[in-house]
């Protein structure tokens, strides 16, 4: 199972924006590729995207530097080792780059290279990805968190907070869960049409009409939710993602694409603790600056026994920020991207600081895709319960859930679906 090359080409994501493939080949014939995503509404600690910024191309965006680092360094680095030891090759590839943040060969040329070498080990030990990654126990399938009203740096519309979500906790299985939510998304859509509001979708499959005000959004799902026959809450929950880094400025949270003025950390706490008084929400996510580690703190302090708090900028799946985390009870769960990190490797040991702290993880794509679904097989693996992966729309979204409904069928009577947010 030795590797004997390892290559990169350039390709494009669902946004348009050139991105990476790694395939990796083993001496036996045995081959597979990896495919990396791109944020928007990045952390700032996140592991450094090496992009050319050569202007005459793509308007700076190419990747050219990272493939020559796959082809290069990491091709010659890899060359000859057992594709089944993922920690010993994440541990060669962060030597090989030997920066903290991942900036002289790119996160984006050492993520794919790691997730290319998971999948080809799976394949060559003839288990599938989930099981390759997770062993015989992952067998639970996640509730996905869909975002089916895109706003903030995904959307331009009116809205300042970036996701509004829905959660079918009340759901069976996972492929009841995900009919309830596309039934909810088609419901939704026919109440914009019927409005006047555009029908057009944002970067991750979500609606992205210029509604009147924030509160908008949830009253809109609400009525989407009712309107597909279910019961808003019990069956079908809400969460969101403000990314609240987005319209953070001098110490304060500007709500300037909707007009509703300027807030204070605390005042923004009032106003999610006032949206949890009307609305079913399970989650918030980044709903305060990912500086702001105070604020976070109070949150969670003053409404975290009735939501999940998610910390996603705050943290950028980095064991370093998670531990303080936790050390000062920052939130009570933790967004998992693989690329804010860099290695498939510390993205499990992200996910194992949240589980030994009695933490919850939801695994997330980022809002540029590609047709990949080794996200499905890592939820699965990484167990938790929960996924975040879009809309109802948009075959880069689709692919996961696609991908999800098949583990499923595999699984069969094993497969495992709950509430993770059930007390
Ligand atoms: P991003 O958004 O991929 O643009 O960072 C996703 C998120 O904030 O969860
Ligand atoms: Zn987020």
């Amino acid at each position: 199972m030795d590797i004997a090359s390892v290559g990169a080409l350039e390709i494009l994501d669902s946004r348009g924006t050139p991105t990476l493939k790694v395939t990796v080949c083993l001496h036996d014939g045995t081959k597979a590729s990896a495919t990396v995503p791109s944020g928007a509404s990045t952390g700032e600690h996140e592991a450094v995207e090496l992009r050319d910024h050569d202007k005459n191309r793509y308007g700076g965006k190419g990747v050219l530097k990272a493939v020559a680092a796959v082809n290069t360094t990491i091709a010659a680095r890899l060359a000859g080792m057992d594709v089944t030891r993922q920690e010993e090759v994440d541990r060669v590839l962060i030597e090989a780059d030997d920066t903290p943040n991942k900036s002289r060969l790119g996160a984006n040329a050492i993520l794919g290279t790691s997730m290319a070498v998971a999948r080809v080990a799976a394949m060559a030990r003839r288990v599938p990805l989930y099981q390759y990654l997770g062993g015989m126990e992952a067998v639970r399938l996640p509730v996905p968190m869909m975002n089916i009203l895109n706003g903030g740096k995904h959307a331009d519309n009116s809205l300042d907070f970036q996701e509004f979500m829905i959660m079918p906790v009340g759901a069976p299985s996972f492929a009841e869960a995900l009919r309830w939510g596309v039934e909810t998304f088609h419901a939704l859509k026919s109440i914009l049409h019927a409005r006047g509001y555009s029908t057009a979708v944002g970067d991750e499959g979500g609606f992205a009409p210029n509604l009147k005000h924030n509160r908008e959004a949830p009253d809109l799902i609400m009525q989407a939710i009712t309107a597909a026959g279910y019961q808003p809450g019990r069956q079908i929950a809400l969460a969101l993602d403000p990314a609240a880094s987005s319209f953070y400025r001098e110490n304060k949270y500007h709500l300037d694409k909707s007009g509703e003025g300027v807030k204070t950390s605390d005042e923004m706490c009032q106003l999610y603790a006032a949206w949890l008084d009307q609305y079913p929400i399970v989650s918030l996510e980044d709903g305060l600056d990912e500086n702001d580690w105070d604020g976070f703190k109070a949150q969670t302090a003053a409404l975290g026994h009735r939501v999940q708090i998610v910390g996603d900028d705050i943290y950028v799946t980095n064991t370093r920020f998670i531990a303080r985390g936790i050390r000062e009870h920052s939130t009570n769960a933790v967004l998992i991207k693989l690329n804010q990190i860099g290695t498939v490797t510390e993205t499990i040991e992200a996910v194992r600081m949240c589980k030994q702290a009695g933490w919850k993880w939801i695994i997330s794509h980022r809002s540029g895709e590609t047709e990949d679904a080794f996200l499905a097989d890592f939820a699965v693996a990484m167990g938790g319960g929960q996924i975040k992966t879009g809309s109802a729309c948009r075959s880069e979204r689709i692919a996961k859930y696609n991908r999800l409904l098949e583990i499923e069928a595999e699984l069969g009577s094993a497969a495992e679906f709950r509430n993770p947010l059930a007390v």
